[in-house]
C-alpha cells in the first residue's frame, strides 16, 4: 500500500499558482526525498498533505484513505518550521504539553522513549532556549513522534546542522523506518545527505512534479566516468575527443570521459600522445549533479 497518494493537487495564493497539478506516489516504508527549488511548492504540498492548509483542488489519500479521514491524521507526525516549544520550558515538559495536546496515555514512558530515539534522553532538563539548533531539531523530531505515527513529514529536518548533527539525523531516520515502521516524508536542498539515506524521489518544480524514482533507478540513471587531471595546454582533450564519444571537463580543468573503458587505457593512450595524468579516478554522477542537469535541461525547455 502507499503510504501518499496525491493526484492533480492544486493550491493558489493570490496570483500565485504555488502547487500545480502535482501527483506524488510515497510508498509505505519510503524514505522520500521531496525537491525542488526555493519556491517551488515543498512546503505548500507537505503542508496540505498535513492538514495545515486546504487544497484547491485534488485528492490525497493517506494509507488507502483521504486525508481529512481523523484516524488517518492521528497517524501523522509532522515537523514543518521550528517545532512549537516554549523557550523558558524544560525539554521534557515541553514534550509533556505535547503529549497531553495529543492525548498520549502513558505519556512520561512514552516520552522517554521518542527522546532515546532522538538520542536527546540526556537533554531532558535542559530548557528548550538553551539548545543547539541540532537539539532542537531532533526535539521537534521526538515531538513528532509522539503517538506512534505511520507517516512522518519533515520540513527541511537537516538545515543546519554540522557533520554530526547530519551523522545522528540519518541514523535516527533510519531507525524510524527500519525499527518503527514508519515511512518518511523529507524535504531538503542538502542533496548530499538526502542520497545517502532516500529510498525514493520527488522533483518538483513551478509546483509540478516532474520526476519521481527510486534510488536504484536514480542509480541506473546516474553514469559512472574516469576523471583524470592533465596539465594545461596539454592538449590532452582535443586528444581524448579524437578517441572518446564523450568528453567533458569541468571549470577546474578536471576532463571526465563517461565512455566504457578502464583508467588505465585512458593514461597509456594519453602517454603514448605525450600528455601525462597526474591523478586519475573513476567516479559516479552525484543526486546534486543530476539535479542540476534535470533542471538545466527544463529552464532550456521552457
Ligand atoms: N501563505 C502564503 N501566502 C502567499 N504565498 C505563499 C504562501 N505560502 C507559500 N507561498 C508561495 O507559494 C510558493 C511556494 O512556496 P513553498 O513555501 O511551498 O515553496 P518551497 O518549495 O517550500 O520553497 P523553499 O525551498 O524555499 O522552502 C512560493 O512562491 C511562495 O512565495
Ligand atoms: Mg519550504
Amino acid at each position: 500500500m502507499n503510504a501518499i497518494e496525491i493526484r492533480g493537487l492544486s493550491k493558489r495564493f493570490g496570483n500565485k499558482q504555488a502547487v500545480d497539478g502535482l501527483n506524488m506516489t510515497v510508498p509505505e516504508g519510503a524514505i522520500y526525498g521531496f525537491i525542488g527549488e526555493n519556491g517551488s511548492g515543498k512546503s505548500t504540498t507537505e503542508k496540505m498533505i498535513c492538514g495545515l492548509l486546504h487544497p484547491a483542488s485534488g485528492s490525497i489519500q493517506l494509507y488507502g484513505k483521504d486525508h481529512t479521514d481523523d484516524a488517518i491524521r492521528s497517524q501523522i507526525g509532522v515537523l514543518i518550521e521550528a517545532p512549537g516549544c516554549f523557550p523558558n520550558v524544560s525539554v521534557w515538559n515541553n514534550m509533556l504539553l505535547q503529549a497531553a495536546n495529543l492525548e498520549i496515555k502513558h505519556p512520561e514512558e512514552e516520552i522517554a522513549k521518542v527522546l532515546k530515539t532522538v538520542r536527546m534522553e540526556g537533554a531532558a532538563s535542559n530548557k528548550f532556549k538553551h539548545c543547539s539548533l541540532g537539539m532542537k531539531q531532533r526535539i521537534g523530531i521526538a515531538m513528532a513522534l509522539l503517538g506512534h505515527p505511520r507517516l512522518l513529514v519533515l520540513d527541511e529536518p537537516i538545515n543546519g546542522l554540522d557533520a554530526d548533527g547530519m551523522r545522528i539525523m540519518r541514523e535516527i531516520l533510519t531507525d524510524i523506518t527500519q525499527k518503527g515502521n514508519c515511512t518518511v516524508l523529507i524535504s531538503s536542498h542538502i542533496l548530499g545527505e538526502l542520497e545517502k539515506i532516500a529510498t525514493h524521489y520527488g522533483i518538483i518544480r513551478h509546483g509540478q512534479m516532474i520526476r519521481e524514482m527510486t534510488a536504484q533507478e536514480l542509480e541506473a540513471d546516474c553514469p559512472t566516468y574516469i576523471a583524470l587531471r592533465a596539465g594545461d595546454g596539454t592538449g590532452a582533450k582535443s586528444y581524448l575527443e579524437e578517441r572518446y564519444h564523450r568528453v567533458a571537463q569541468e571549470e577546474n580543468g578536471t576532463l571526465r570521459i563517461y565512455d566504457a573503458t578502464r583508467p588505465e587505457e585512458v593514461v597509456s593512450f594519453l602517454y603514448e600522445k605525450g600528455v601525462t595524468v597526474s591523478e586519475v579516478w573513476t567516479a559516479k554522477i552525484s543526486l546534486e549533479e543530476y539535479y542540476i542537469d534535470l533542471m538545466e535541461s527544463r529552464r532550456a525547455q521552457a
